[in-house]
């Protein structure tokens, strides 16, 4: 098969579909791979790097979606890229459609293959191809927390780690899943007063064995929620409740408890925002004061870091794409659940249920075109 991938062009995405290495292993499965000029160098990857692997440089976007059999992206398609795709191509990517009509019915259009890297689910519920972004996201809110907690940033000027002789700052995190898991390793790292807050006691369990007695965990109750917003120096919203919108827990009237200055990163914006006071922000103007509190929304946090988070994509899209490759979208399905999963549109049809209910378009059962 012939791979491709094409500069992304959505606002500050610098991030690249294939690495070099990525490349290299489709390469080695017998197929070819074509990269756009210049692609891969916000991300860290020169042309030459992807020809020492044995890609192939092509000039153009449309030189390369002329060319190629499959598409592997990392944001959705962009209206300049619409025109560009060819029937029963196929496209591997994020895609996002659940909220996107518009886009939904440009690409069943164009009758391509669909393959939506968030959709992709193993048999216990976890997205692999979501995870990595969900551990960079919750990483990078402690350290953004820290800097907007500067004085020079807005912040009440409180150092999370402390010194000698002086307290340390308190953090609170609302929802201890793989974002809070990680923004809780990054804040104790930092030597903070960790408190994590979840509403399963399993979870809560699981922290309180791993972080062994280093942080302590709370019910996320509304009492609770109201101690720890009026102690805490920075507070970070990671809960996610599947399939549906960030519960509101942090109330426009909590933020009058709040320490003037004190910082709120709301990770779970991109699913509404656990705070009703967060709108979505970008990395040109991250952060707004509220009450004089700091928020921090960023909606796409991990393309502030594209060097490690193509590697992480890479890592957890390449298998699966070798698959796909390898076997062609039908074959893979039946014999992958979880790249069936992520099939979410096929040759101008709509096979994931939950992206046509939500749109309110007509949803083709994949069972029968995979027949
Ligand atoms: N802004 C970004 O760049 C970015 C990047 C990655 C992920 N995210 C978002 O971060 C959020 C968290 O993702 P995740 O991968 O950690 O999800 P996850 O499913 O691993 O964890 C969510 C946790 O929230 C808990 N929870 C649910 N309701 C709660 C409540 N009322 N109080 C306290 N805890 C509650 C759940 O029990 C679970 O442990 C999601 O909305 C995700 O889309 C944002």
């Amino acid at each position: 098969m012939k791979i491709g991938t094409v500069t992304e062009i959505k606002n500050h995405e610098y991030r690249v579909g294939l690495t070099p290495s990525s490349a290299k292993s489709y390469i080695a499965h017998g197929h070819e791979v074509y990269i756009q000029k210049g692609a891969g160098i916000e991300a860290g990857y020169l042309d030459i790097d992807y020809v020492k692997e044995g890609g192939q440089i092509l000039e153009t976007p449309q030189d390369v979606f002329a060319e190629v059999d499959m598409i592997v992206k990392v944001k959705e398609p962009q209206p300049s890229e619409y025109p560009l795709f060819k029937k029963g191509q196929i496209l591997y990517t994020y895609l996002h459609l659940a909220a996107d009509l518009e886009l939904t019915q440009e690409l069943r259009k164009t009758g391509i293959k669909g393959i939506a890297y968030e959709t992709m689910e193993l048999p216990d519920g976890s997205l692999p191809c979501l995870k990595p972004m969900s551990e960079i996201a919750g990483r990078l809110s402690v350290q953004e927390g820290a800097k907007y907690l500067e004085k020079a940033f807005g912040g009440r000027g409180v150092l999370l780690g402390g010194v000698p002789g002086v307290r340390r700052g308190k953090v609170a995190i609302l929802g201890g899943g793989v974002v809070g898991t990680n923004a809780c390793k990054m804040a104790v790292g930092l030597g903070a007063d960790v408190t994590i807050l979840d509403i399963s006691a399993r979870r809560l369990e699981y922290l309180d064995d791993i972080f062994d007695g280093k942080i302590s965990t709370l019910y996320s109750t509304p009492h609770n929620i109201e101690e720890v917003l009026k102690e805490s120096d920075l507070v970070i919203g990671a809960v996610l409740v599947h399939g549906a919108k960030a519960p509101k827990l942090v109330r426009r009237e909590h933020l009058k408890l709040m320490k003037p200055g004190a910082v709120l990163v709301d990770v779970a914006v991109d699913q509404g925002g656990c705070i009703e006071t967060t709108h979505p922000t970008t990395h040109e103007n991250p952060t707004f004061i509220i009450d004089g509190v700091v928020h921090y929304c960023v909606a796409n946090m991990p393309g502030s870091v594209p060097v490690t988070s193509t590697e992480a994509l890479n890592s957890v899209t390449l298998p699966y794409g070798l698959q796909i490759a390898d076997k062609g979208v039908v074959k893979a399905c039946r014999e992958n659940d979880v790249i069936k999963k992520g099939l979410n549109l096929y040759e101008g049809k709509c096979v994931y249920h939950e992206v046509a209910e939500a749109l309110g378009i007509e949803y083709t059962d994949l069972d029968s075109l995979l027949k």
